[in-house]
């Protein structure tokens, strides 16, 4: 596949088949997040892969397990019956799309600043350059024929997994990555149609 066909095939993949992924394509992958732009030159990202069935359900001690649609009706801020649609797919997999997958993936950043608070932009350097990570990441897996889906820790969540995995408190898990080969009858959600060129600005707005 060339670029193009990858960025276009890449979807977020929540059903998965039960295969296992080889340590060097797993390998592979990770050094194609390393290629990603960086603000400071450092690539500071670390990446903790579990494949371990026990260890994951610990990492994951604080993701919600009975999620359901109901829970999408409590979603004050949708504002769209296709995004409406979208969460109702996606809400109720949020345990099982990661515990599923081959392996989960745990990006970690480096808080170089209060992300939280931030003063200007460049405070948030960080946390944007391990996002390109990531996007890289997804699109070398897609290339694979692998898929992944993305869960941002919320609550608890982060802090579990931390005391799991024993990383220094000076990072943070910008998401769980779940990633595996997709299941044949996996469920994409849809898309909000956009016209882009009503979004797309030459030269002025
Ligand atoms: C910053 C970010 C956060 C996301 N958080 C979640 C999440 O917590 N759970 C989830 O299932 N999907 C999450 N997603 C995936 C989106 O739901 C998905 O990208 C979107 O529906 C578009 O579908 P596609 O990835 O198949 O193109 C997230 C995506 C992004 C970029």
């Amino acid at each position: 596949m060339d670029l193009y066909e990858v960025m276009k095939t890449r979807r977020s993949i929540r059903d998965f088949t039960n295969e296992m992924i080889p340590k060097e394509v797993l390998e592979k992958i990770l050094e194609a997040a390393y290629t990603a732009p960086s603000n400071d030159h450092f690539r500071d990202w670390h990446f903790i892969i579990v494949t371990d069935n026990e260890v994951l359900k610990k990492v994951l001690g604080g993701v919600p397990k009975n999620l359901t649609v109901k829970d999408v009706d409590a979603m004050d801020f949708i504002s769209d019956p296709i995004q409406k649609e979208s969460y109702q797919v996606a809400v109720p997999k949020q345990y099982r799309m990661l515990m599923d997958a081959a392996a989960v993936i745990i990006p970690l950043m480096r808080k170089k600043a209060d992300i939280m608070h931030p003063r200007n932009f460049s405070d948030l350097n960080c946390f944007a350059t391990v996002w390109c990570s990531i996007e890289n990441l997804w699109l070398a897996a897609t290339a694979e024929g692998y898929g992944c889906n993305l869960r941002i820790p919320q609550g608890e969540e982060e802090r579990i997994a931390q005391r799991v995995l024993g990383f220094p408190d000076e990072y943070l898990i910008p998401c769980f990555i779940g990633i595996g080969r997709p299941a044949k009858d996996a469920v994409c959600t849809k898309q909000i149609e956009i016209n882009m060129k009503e979004q797309i600005h030459w030269n002025k707005f």
